[in-house]
């Protein structure tokens, strides 16, 4: 805050692999564009860069899903995306993306200049590699069986069933996700950026020369440091991202954190060179130490805008670093956790056309309640309540009775204010501090906060008019009424630019209402904004309320969801049960340490809650053993399994769905019409007996 001259505020460029949902608006886009507008009001020099991050592996996931070209999917929402953005009143200077001409030229230039100046280390090390589509796997592409819960289906990265954070090396029959197919190892050579040559210097610059920041992203910072910092790889061997500008390294790209920030600076000079006259050099706000330069973003960013981009500025040598990076915790959705893939969120795009004309009332929800400090809930019963009670019932109801009661009584134009009593005079003492006060909280971030202190500049204003009824007064003692109306329109023109930052269509329909020119930040507290006889402009509501049909449209439509999530999730259990995707690393050689056994079947029952599944019991010659088995729908009537004898597959390791321990599986063919039917054997055998 001491002697910068302009503020460069970036936001964390979405993925665009989906449409950006209330999480992201809540933890980034909205503090970040209060606090833009804020300081625009205010007159300073400030830039605001956005865009959409097009590489990596979540675009190329979603691309297979949908089965079209990763580029269709990046162009689908990034278009999306932007335009969503712009209806919102996110008010970028530029939303680019990193599939732009400039930025792989640039994100590629960043890297050479490193890898000349000997910034980077190659490391060879063993990856898994698949050796059917000829191509490296990332953690993410990678499943097997959880070593920890011996769940099917584990990802390289995480279980979803225990949770445990794994790595692909402990995955048991490793295979490739998308085709089932078993995996190798195979050495790859890539750079990495030696992240413990910079651990000193980020301890310092951080842990002494930043307390102020927000004490979650110091706390995360701390741990990364105390916990010790590795080389990391900024290069993958991908066909999606940029091609690592360096003789022999075919087949490699830059890994998407290391070219997304990047994006940040690209962005920056796309704008400058576009317009300079208005915005000037790219290198002003990027490299002058007059600049300061602030980081929106979620708290699952932390260490890539704390840690790793910072060493990458650093390296270069050239840049200015951070001077804060205010990060958000989550926003969850009616009690569950938000997520894309299981399109648990509400969507911006489909907010925008659900509910035409109120942006304002979604900024005003997230803000009041901005994950902060801790994660937070977002519900529909809240988002009803605080538009019924609070913008409805007091801010828009406010305005509406000054402006209606000035329509009334003096023709639409402001009256004269004759002299102050007690009253008038103690309504002004409680909000003479607002412009300090709303200072102070967004210098720091506290965005919550401020956006309470301009809605209790509301109440003021809504109680003062409940006291001193100046509807009653009309009819006695119009000179005081006029004074009332006079000090309440003075309110509302205060409110107009306390929430010209909040929500800037409101406050323009209010300014509008006022007949008031553009918002004003130093007039903000004062008395005379508008003069004795000004005219007002037509009254309509600012705010509408919304009714329980609308609130319970939203409400059904998560309930559909939430059901085909259930269905869902049972499927891809199966399919994780499916031969198909346990294909092991088996070939002919090891065929024979697959065991097969013989044995009858004692209790065949349909597991419940479950559509597919099969519980077997048997008697696999030794004793009671239990199988499930993904074959329900062709079996109706399981009980007519009861006394047949099946093949079974006895050395499978244990896994367990539905809460149910399985120990092996049952042999099954797919039959003529496409059901699955167990494997029988036509004359009697002992069970136990092993086949092959
Ligand atoms: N796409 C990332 C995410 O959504 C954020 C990238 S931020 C940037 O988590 F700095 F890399 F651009
Ligand atoms: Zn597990």
């Amino acid at each position: 805050m001491n002697n910068f001259k302009r503020t460069l505020v970036t936001t964390a460029l979405p993925y665009a692999n989906g449409p950006v949902h209330i999480g992201h608006l809540a933890g980034v886009y909205v503090p970040a564009d209060i606090y833009v507008r804020y300081l625009r009001l205010r007159g300073r020099d400030v830039l605001f860069i956005g865009g959409s991050d097009e590489h990596g592996v979540p675009v190329t996931i979603r691309a297979r899903k949908e089965g079209i070209t990763t580029q269709q999917v990046v162009d689908r929402y990034h278009e999306l995306i932007k335009s969503s953005f712009e209806r919102f009143g996110i008010s970028f200077d530029i939303y680019s993306r990193t599939t732009s001409a400039i930025h792989h030229q640039f994100a590629s230039d960043y890297f050479r200049k490193l890898y000349e100046d000997g910034k980077f280390i190659e490391q060879t090390t063993e990856q898994f590699y698949d050796p059917e589509t000829g191509h490296f796997l990332t953690d993410r592409n990678i499943k097997g069986e959880c070593p920890r819960c011996h769940a099917a289906g584990a990802y390289g990265d995480q279980c979803e069933k225990c949770g445990s954070t794994l790595s692909p090396d402990e995955l048991i029959n490793p295979y490739n996700a998308e085709t089932g197919n078993p995996l190798q190892k195979r050495p790859t050579s890539h750079w990495y950026l030696p992240l413990d040559q910079y651990q000193q210097w980020l301890e310092k610059w951080i842990l002494e020369e930043h307390k102020e920041w927000r004490p979650n992203v110091y706390g995360q910072c701390k741990s990364w440091l105390d916990g010790g910092l590795r080389p990391r790889a900024v290069t993958r061997d991908l066909d999606w991202g940029i091609p690592v500008p360096v003789e022999g390294a075919d087949g490699k790209v830059l890994y998407v954190w290391f070219d997304a920030p990047i994006g940040y600076i690209s962005n920056t000079k796309e704008l400058c060179d576009a317009r300079p006259e208005q915005f000037g050099n790219w290198e002003t706000w990027w490299k002058d130490s007059s600049t300061r330069l602030i980081h929106f973003i979620g708290k699952d960013n932390i260490v890539f805008h704390c840690i790793v981009f910072p060493s990458m500025l650093k390296a270069d040598g050239s840049y200015i670093l951070p001077d804060n990076v205010p990060s958000n915790e989550f926003l969850n959705l009616e009690g569950d956790k938000i997520s894309t893939s299981r399109n648990w969120a509400v969507w911006l795009n489909e907010y925008l056309d659900d509910f035409p004309g109120k942006q304002d009332v979604l900024r005003y929800v997230l803000t009041a309640n901005a994950p902060e400090t801790k994660d937070n809930d977002f519900t529909w019963a809240d988002f009803q309540a605080r538009n019924n009670n609070e913008l409805v019932a007091i801010y828009g109801n406010f305005v509406n009775r000054a402006l209606v009661l000035t329509q009334k009584y003096f023709e639409g134009k402001v009256p004269a204010r004759g002299e102050l009593n007690d009253y008038d005079r103690a309504t002004i003492e409680e909000f003479k501090n607002v412009k300090t006060q709303l200072e102070e909280l967004l210098e720091n971030f506290r965005f919550r906060d401020a956006q309470k202190e301009a809605m209790n500049l509301a109440r003021i204003g809504n109680k003062y008019l409940a006291d001193t009824e100046p509807w009653k007064l009309a009819k006695t003692d119009i000179a005081r009424t006029g004074t009332v109306l006079n000090l309440s329109l003075q309110i509302a023109a205060n409110l107009a630019t306390a929430f010209e930052p909040f929500l800037p269509f409101s406050s323009a329909k209010l300014r509008e209402m006022l007949c008031m020119d553009a918002a004003n930040w130093d007039t903000l507290g004062s008395l005379n904004l508008l003069t004795e006889g000004h005219a007002l402009g037509t009254v309509s509501l600012l705010f509408e309320k919304l009714e329980d049909s609308v609130i319970q449209g939203q409400l059904d439509r998560l309930a559909r969801i939430k059901k085909e999530n259930e269905e869902k999730a049972k499927e891809e259990e199966l399919k994780n049960w499916h031969p198909a995707a346990i294909k092991t690393d088996t070939t002919i050689d090891e065929f024979d340490k697959i065991d097969i056994r013989v044995a009858t079947v004692l209790d065949c029952q349909p597991v419940k809650k479950s559509e597919r599944l099969l519980q077997f019991t048997l008697d696999d010659g030794v004793g009671q053993r239990t199988i499930l088995s993904g074959i329900a729908q062709s079996y109706p009537d399981p009980s007519v399994l009861v006394g047949k004898q099946v093949l079974f597959i006895a050395n499978f390791p244990p896994r367990k769905m539905m809460g149910i321990e399985s120990n092996g599986m049952i042999l099954s063919a797919v039959n003529a019409d496409g059901k699955l039917v167990v494997t029988t054997v036509s004359k009697d055998v002992k069970n136990g007996v092993q086949v092959g």
